[in-house]
């Protein structure tokens, strides 16, 4: 978390900025652009050498005179399009950051489905969709700019266009295409500022068109603003290559483009069962007792509580791999990690990157990082020092060879399951990584001083042996020339004076294979993601783990999730968790994310908390979160967002195994597992621009109530068949805005898109652990033509490598239901029955597996249209159902 203290300083930061942004388009319209020469062609390899085609514009420091432009069909749907500086190296994300994927077999283009054509003079490329000849990316009438620490690339769109991605970002999801700038460049953003750059780097983005959807990812990670204005988007970067991976996604499913993105920058890692389940964390938790009160509390009030989670102030003095001796002391703390581990519940514990400044306090984290030489490193070879929770800090340096067994050294050593903190998932933030050190910042020592860091403790300390638990009810890599500091295109960086260095590590500090932080920074939360989950592997072998991450790039998702960091307690950033969450989940290959329930800062309400309850418990990863200085907010505190969080949990733990399904197939194939309206429905454009509506799996829509304190709400059902979730009656979707009134603060309009088979639970218990034991209920909707479709995937939950995997099929045709697939894993439950929805006159029989089902085992609900047949088969093989 960041600090509030920051708010007025942000507001104030971004009107102060002097961008780059304010060039006139016409000067750097009139740069001279380049000629292309020596074309050669080979299969699906194109190579030419690029020369500036006249005067050098000079606009941001020199024009580079040759460049050298590559290529490659790398599939059928992938074209890479690469232009660097002919006569020497530049920084590239490295390989070891984010691996490429493999490039040796290219594909004839005339077998692919999107074509690379250009003009040699002055040169310029488009991408044109081959089936159509439409002309889906184009550089036409804008001379592509190549200096030093300044490219820039501008293509045409459609007007209106449908752009989203090119985050993080807390801008709409659907982006306006007439007057938007997207920067990129990590930043500790506190309150979450719309229209400001934020924690994580996503350059990528999928455009909707009647006619398909494509997408294009600029593989750079140095600052960037990305400009919408009408008709165009223009890429201006202050380093790196241009380096494009353009997709052709498909013209009927946007799935499709998920997918190929997802063949670049990996598909997500797994996740364990239980992180399916209810999180609970606050920063503010004073000490080991209150800890274990909202585990006994959350028990007393019914509501499942999964996995507890303890922020910073567990730790002494704020530093990392410590607890507080007095407030937290280790023995006690190990106390709750038993008894939660005893109650099948799971720990998470925040871990930042900056490390104490501490010499010869006996501080082991210091000492040790210090010995192996580790740290980040000021360009005179000293380590960087920052400001940060502990007061003086340094940064793990994530490129320094010997980083890794450090940091897993760490986690061994304060995670012990024997002699430390046996932690289930790890929490990892200020990323950025963070400073609260203002700038120039030439005396740290100092400002920790005036920042009253690390602070002091506002409670006394509880009695050491206060007993905890009582009748508690248990339930469940440099060009020289460059200015690092100050490049002369300054990117619109939201920090304090928008300086590149502010707030955050210094732009000139240097790792340990040479990279500065200039080219790196948007790479530095994502490192330390990869080493976290590496070193909770360590601790755990063959294991998943949970990994949660504030600061994220392209390719994190295949190794950890992500919060969407410090939201406030409003109504708007109640609604904008939307929009944050299909960017992560849909566009950017992170699924497993979710923003701080109820609001992180500022108090919220029970009214905002009861619906957050309901809408949370739809984000892939619910965690209810909150700062220091506002008012406690877990479930129980109200009536009715107790029932709002009773209910929500409900649902999402019925479909615990359908959302798990979903995921499993997202690591396999990169299908995002929540979704916007047009991925659904991509012909219908008054999907695009749905921003409240969303898919959880292929098959559920979740309509939220938009305006918290209201209880109606006007959704959009496509011409399709739906049935509600709660009653299962059928709903006709008309292509037409429908109202729903009388919402009750416990509820959440949720619909079954009709052609799936939902598997669910039959009941919703304490912990996930149990409620793999209960039985399971399928769920028949059939579609418009009658028939409906759905699968289930089910294994141990936990372990990387499956030995035993259960894979069913439902197929639901001509009024049979057809369950088939392989038994490996041994469920030891049931099919206690099945539904089938919109049925309109009773059955005469039934039959499973060809035998005759007594007529006491089928009802027939005629007001919901629902019939139902009890089955109460072991699910150990698949079976058939006909009715008649
Ligand atoms: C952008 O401009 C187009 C064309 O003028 C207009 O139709 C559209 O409504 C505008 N979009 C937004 C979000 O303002
Ligand atoms: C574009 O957006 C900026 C920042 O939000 C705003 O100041 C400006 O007035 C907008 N311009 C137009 C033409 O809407
Ligand atoms: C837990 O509930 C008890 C009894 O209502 C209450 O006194 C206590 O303040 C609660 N503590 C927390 C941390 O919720
Ligand atoms: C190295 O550079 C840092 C940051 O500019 C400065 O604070 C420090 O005093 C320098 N150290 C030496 C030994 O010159
Ligand atoms: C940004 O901050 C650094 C460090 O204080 C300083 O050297 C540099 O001149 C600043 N740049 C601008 C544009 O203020
Ligand atoms: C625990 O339960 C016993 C028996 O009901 C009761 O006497 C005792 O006061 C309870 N202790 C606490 C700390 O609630
Ligand atoms: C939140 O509530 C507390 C307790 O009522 C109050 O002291 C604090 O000022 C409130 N914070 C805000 C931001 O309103």
């Amino acid at each position: 978390m960041g600090r509030a203290l920051l708010v007025a300083l942000i507001g104030f930061a971004v009107s102060s900025v002097l961008a780059g942004t304010n060039v006139d388009p016409k000067v750097l319209d009139a740069c001279p652009g380049y000629t292309a020469s020596n074309v050669k062609v080979l299969g699906g390899t194109l190579t030419a050498a690029l020369k500036l085609a006249g005067k050098a514009c000079n606009v941001f420091g020199d024009d580079i005179p040759s460049l050298s432009l590559k290529v490659v069909y790398e599939t059928k749907n992938r074209i890479h399009v690469k232009i660097t500086d002919a006569s020497s190296a530049r920084y590239e994300v490295p390989e070891s950051v984010l691996p490429r994927p493999s490039a040796a077999n290219p594909v004839p283009p005339l077998l692919a489905n999107i074509q690379f054509k250009y003009t040699t003079s002055p040169f310029s490329f488009s991408i044109v969709r081959t089936s159509t000849s439409e002309v889906l990316f184009s550089t036409a009438s804008h001379p592509i700019i190549f200096e030093s620490q300044y490219l820039r690339v501008k293509t045409a769109l459609p007007s209106n266009a449908n752009i989203y991605g090119l985050g993080e970002h807390t801008n709409s999801f659907r982006l306006n295409p007439n007057n938007t700038t997207l920067t990129l460049w990590s930043r500790d953003a506190y309150g979450v500022p719309s229209g400001s750059n934020l924690y994580g780097n996503h350059p990528v983005y999928f455009e909707q068109r009647k006619t398909g959807t494509h997408g294009v990812f600029l593989l750079n990670s140095n600052g960037m603003d990305i400009k919408l204005t009408p008709g165009a988007l223009e890429y201006n970067a202050i380093g790196g290559l241009l380096d494009f991976y353009f997709l052709a996604g498909s013209q009927t499913d946007p799935t499709e483009v998920a997918k190929q993105y997802a063949e670049i920058v990996g598909t997500p890692a797994e996740v364990p069962y239980w992180s399916f389940g209810l999180h609970q964390c606050r920063f503010g938790y004073q000490n080991y007792i209150d800890v274990s009160q909202v585990i006994t509390n959350y028990s007393a009030a019914g509501i499942p509580l999964e996995t507890m989670w303890t922020d910073i102030d567990y730790m002494d003095r704020r530093r990392i791999f410590t607890v507080d001796p007095q407030y937290f002391p280790m023995n006690r703390m190990r106390e709750v990690v038993d008894y939660l581990h005893a109650h099948d519940q799971h720990f998470v514990l925040m871990t930042d990157p900056a490390v104490g400044y501490a010499p010869g306090e006996g501080y082991g984290p210091f000492d040790r990082g210090t010995q192996a030489d580790i740290w980040l490193k000021n360009s005179n070879g000293s380590a960087h020092l920052g400001l940060v929770w502990p007061g003086v800090s340094v940064y793990p340096d994530w490129f320094n060879p010997k980083i890794q067994s450090y940091w897993s050294n760490e986690f061994s050593i304060f995670y012990s399951p024997k002699t430390g903190l046996d932690i289930d998932g790890a929490w990892i933030d200020m990323n950025e990584p963070a400073s609260f050190c203002d700038l120039p910042c030439d005396n740290p020592f100092e400002q920790a001083v005036q920042q009253n860091l690390p602070p002091p403790r506002s409670s006394p300390p509880p009695d050491p042996n206060t007993p905890i638990f009582v009748n508690a009810t248990a339930v469940g890599r440099i060009n020289k020339r460059d200015n690092l500091l100050n490049p002369l295109y300054s990117i619109n960086n939201a920090a304090p004076g928008g300086n590149l260095s502010s707030k955050t590590a210094f732009t000139n500090t240097v790792h340990a294979n040479g990279l500065t932080e200039y080219n790196t920074h948007n790479l530095y939360g994502t490192m330390m993601s990869v080493a976290t989950h590496q070193a909770m592997l360590d601790r755990r072998p063959g294991k998943r783990t949970l990994v949660i991450t504030r600061s994220t790039f392209a390719g994190a998702g295949a190794h950890v999730g992500k919060w969407l960091g410090d939201n406030f307690a409003e109504d708007d950033h109640y609604r904008l968790s939307i929009a944050g969450m299909l960017g992560m989940a849909t566009v950017y290959q992170v699924p497993m994310v979710g923003a701080d329930i109820c609001g992180f800062a500022g108090n919220t309400t029970e009214t905002l908390c009861a619906r957050w309850a309901t809408l949370g418990a739809f984000y892939p990863f619910m965690r209810n979160h909150n700062a220091d200085n506002a008012i406690s907010q877990e479930f129980y505190r109200w009536p009715q967002t107790t029932a709002a969080a009773k209910n929500a949990l409900d649902i999402r733990y019925r479909l615990i195994d359908y959302f798990y399904t979903a995921f499993h197939q997202a690591s396999e194939l990169g299908t995002p597992v929540v979704s916007p309206m047009w991925f659904k429905y991509p012909k219908d454009t008054a999907t695009y621009g749905i921003e409240y509506q969303f898919f959880f799996g292929d098959s559920i829509l979740v309509s939220p109530v938009t305006d918290p304190s209201s209880t109606s709400v006007s959704i959009y059902l496509p011409k399709d068949v739906f049935y509600d979730f709660k009653t299962l009656a059928p709903v006709q979707g008309k292509g037409a805005q429908v109202q729903l009134s009388n919402i009750a603060l416990s509820e959440i309009p949720v619909h079954i898109k009709g052609g799936v088979i939902l598997p669910l639970r039959e009941k919703a218990q304490m912990t996930t652990a149990e409620l793999r034991e209960t039985d399971f209920e399928f769920v028949v909707a059939p579609g418009a033509d009658g028939s409906a479709s759905g699968s289930l995937y089910i294994d141990d939950g936990e372990s990387i490598k499956q030995a035993r995997q259960t894979e069913v099929s439902l197929v639901y045709k001509f009024g049979t239901l057809t369950v088939l697939g392989q038994f490996g894993y041994k469920t030891g439950v049931n099919v206690a029955r099945v539904k089938v929805l919109g049925v309109s006159k009773a059955p005469k029989s039934a039959f499973l597996n060809g035998k005759l089902v007594a007529q006491k085992g089928i009802k027939y609900d005629k007001a919901a249209k629902v019939l139902q047949v009890d089955v109460g088969l072991p699910f150990t093989h698949g079976f058939t159902l006909t009715v008649v």
